[in-house]
């Protein structure tokens, strides 16, 4: 943009503009991008325009204008020194969903080269990053040698968004989780693919999540996200598909990071809950398809499923957490990830069936007890989660242990538990049964 046209923007202009319900321009969009990006306009001013995208939305061309803009904000990284085809994944955001370190690490042991970033947790959602933060020792940033080099001799390396790729996306990014504006098809659309355009992958698979517990609450609205995202992708010259799942009750059991990392393991050694089991196995299986190493996502599947049963996918993972400077015996020993001072049951007032277990407040329920971020730069508690005892479908009787939660803040755990046990529907009749995996998009 010339430095006259640029001169005669202003940020209000721009953000009344988007409050009106009108279409910002390339120009309009790349003002304020760049400018909040460079500090030139505060928070304040960027909060109230996303406020505006979030409630007015924006058209598939200004989405697709604000995933370049945002791309190119920083370095778009390339991979070429690895061999092979690059595979990313990356996952709208549950709860309970540590997919990324389950499937990753199998696509690995495959033969897939995994050079992949991850984010933090954004709102009520987790993030891998945070995840592998609950690991001693282990290491979420690394040079861009360093970065390449892992994947060259291990297969697979993840990391946090450095500062360089897509930096106006990190910002807003940060932004958006405290300020009420995580909720909007043309921002997650943006924020994602500006990452994974800038990342290097050769191919992308993307897992939209839908329902309670996830942005998008209607299969429609997962279903337009997910064809947007895969149409910026193969428009970018990546091969891109998407996994539509299920996101109304957590996934697994786990919830908070030291316990996912637990579950992790849990699902490697074939000894995990079956939803996160199967959606891993089927993001494993596509990852593996893309990497050219299965002809279909059903020997992608089938080739995951002996990986996990012959020990080499959890020997990946220990290769994993060893290269980037974690402690590899957390595989045998679960204590090394350290545990809440406090342990809270939340116990059944009745007999019945569990007919609903909202995601979204034991997502909120689980930030709130220290898991998650309130402000932006928050200290999360590793330890503090939660751990789902009954889950849809299953029966219980009063006094039963509905859910375990666990931290280092008794108080907040108070208030979580009361949270957690909002989240609980028990009801009389058989509740139907949501499939897992909805739709898969290629
Ligand atoms: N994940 C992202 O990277 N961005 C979003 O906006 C939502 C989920």
């Amino acid at each position: 943009m010339s430095a006259k046209a640029w001169a005669t923007m202003n940020a209000v202009d721009i953000i009344t503009k988007k409050k009106d319900g009108k279409i910002l321009s390339p120009e309009e969009l790349e003002y304020m991008v760049m400018g909040y990006t460079r500090g030139e306009i505060p928070d304040y001013q960027m909060s109230a325009l996303l406020m505006a995208i979030v409630l007015n939305g924006m058209t598939r061309e200004e989405t697709v204008r604000l995933t370049e803009i945002m791309r190119d904000s920083g370095e778009v990284m390339d991979l070429s020194g690895i061999k092979g085809i690059k595979v990313d994944k990356h996952s709208t955001g549950g709860v309970g969903d540590k997919t990324t370190l389950i499937a990753a690490p199998i696509a690995a042991a495959a033969g897939v080269p995994i050079a992949k970033m991850s984010g933090r947790g954004l709102g009520f959602t987790g993030g891998t990053v945070d995840k592998m933060e609950a690991i001693p020792g282990f290491r979420t940033s690394m040079t861009r040698e360093e970065f390449i080099n892992s994947v060259n001799t291990g297969g697979i390396a993840v990391i946090g968004q450095t500062g360089r790729i897509a930096p106006a996306d990190k910002k807003i990014y940060a932004l958006r989780d405290v300020t009420g504006t995580t909720q909007s098809l043309a921002l997650i659309t943006s924020s994602i693919m500006s990452k994974k355009l800038a990342a290097g992958s050769d191919a992308i698979l993307l897992d939209v999540k839908c329902g309670r517990g996830a942005f998008m609450k209607s299969e429609e609205d997962a279903r337009q996200l997910a064809e947007w995202m895969v149409e910026i992708g193969n428009a970018a010259g990546k091969k891109t598909m998407a996994v539509i799942s299920d996101m109304n009750q957590p996934l697994g059991r786990a919830v908070g990071n030291a316990l996912e990392v637990i579950e992790v393991m849990d699902v490697l050694k074939g000894r995990g809950p079956a939803d996160i089991t199967e959606l891993s196995l089927t993001l494993a299986g596509g990852m593996i398809m893309l990497g050219g190493f299965a002809n279909t996502m059903e020997e992608g599947h089938a080739k995951a499923v002996s990986l996990v049963e012959e020990g080499k996918a959890l020997e990946k993972f220990r290769e994993f957490v060893a290269g980037q400077g974690g402690n590899p015996h957390i595989t045998e020993d679960y204590t090394i990830l350290g545990k809440g001072r406090h342990i809270l049951e939340v116990k059944a007032d009745r007999d019945g069936l569990v007919t609903g277990l909202d995601a979204m407040a034991i997502g909120l329920a689980s930030q709130h007890i220290g898991a998650g971020r309130a402000r932006k730069d928050d200290a999360i508690d590793m330890t503090a989660g939660i751990i789902l005892n009954k889950k849809i479908g299953d029966k219980v009787n009063k006094g039963d242990v509905l859910c375990t939660l666990m931290g280092n803040d008794s108080i907040k755990i108070e208030t979580g538990a009361a949270e957690a046990m909002g989240a609980y529907e028990l009801g009389s009749d058989a509740p139907e049964k949501n499939r897992l995996i909805k739709q898969i998009i290629e």
